[in-house]
């Protein structure tokens, strides 16, 4: 039965580069989780995301936490091209639990301009949580506009567009369990 195989090529074939293998980032996450389980020890944290990409970092980072620890999610759709270029963005789903004198570990995959992670902080923030950190796992810094501090950061990446372990173009990818770079003939553009 070649099935299987034959199928992953189809998503594979569309790669260019792998460049984070699974390994590395399952390494990577692991360290990460130690780190999160040391810091908010006692702290019962509240983990933040915003769907979709996030949900791959989220569940592997929660198995490597070995604290108590809850998580929520937000999920986001621009407004027009024009309120999306400034980062603003309407809240389709938001929370389920209140987060005031909570503390809260804002989780996210990937970070490039800073401009929708600095919009959703600030909605949060007006919550008044007991303490508000970020943790990214691919920091994209050379579009950053806004600084942000970020409290645990996986890996930093060159400008590129990258797809896989919950990253998407047009939806698609995101079921690759390493990051890859998209053949230039798949993406034109965002
Ligand atoms: P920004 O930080 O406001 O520029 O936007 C970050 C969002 O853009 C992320 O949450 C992703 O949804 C998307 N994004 C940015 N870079 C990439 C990429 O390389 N691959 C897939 N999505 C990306
Ligand atoms: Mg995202």
């Amino acid at each position: 039965m070649t099935e299987p195989n034959k199928q992953a090529n189809i998503l594979e074939q569309d790669i260019q580069e792998v460049l984070l293998s699974e390994e590395e980032i399952q390494r990577k996450v692991n360290q990460m989780g130690m780190l999160i389980s040391r810091d908010y020890l006692g702290l019962n944290p509240l983990m933040v995301g915003v769907l979709k990409g996030v949900l791959f970092f989220m569940a592997d980072l929660l198995q490597a936490i070995n604290i108590p620890t809850e998580i929520d999610f937000i999920a986001v759709a621009s407004y027009s091209t024009e309120s999306r270029e400034q980062g603003v963005v309407r809240l389709v789903k938001d929370l389920e639990m209140p987060i005031a004198g909570r503390h809260v570990l804002f989780v996210e995959d990937v970070i490039d301009t800073g401009l929708t992670l600095n919009y959703i902080l600030q909605n949060l923030r007006a919550r008044q949580p007991a303490s508000l950190e970020v943790c990214v796992l691919f920091n994209k810094p050379d579009h950053r506009i806004i600084d942000i501090p970020l409290r645990y950061r996986g890996f930093d990446l060159p400008d590129r567009f990258v797809v896989g372990y919950g990253l998407d173009y047009k939806e698609k990818y995101r079921n690759l369990p390493y990051l890859g770079l998209l053949r230039p003939e798949i993406f034109r553009g965002r």
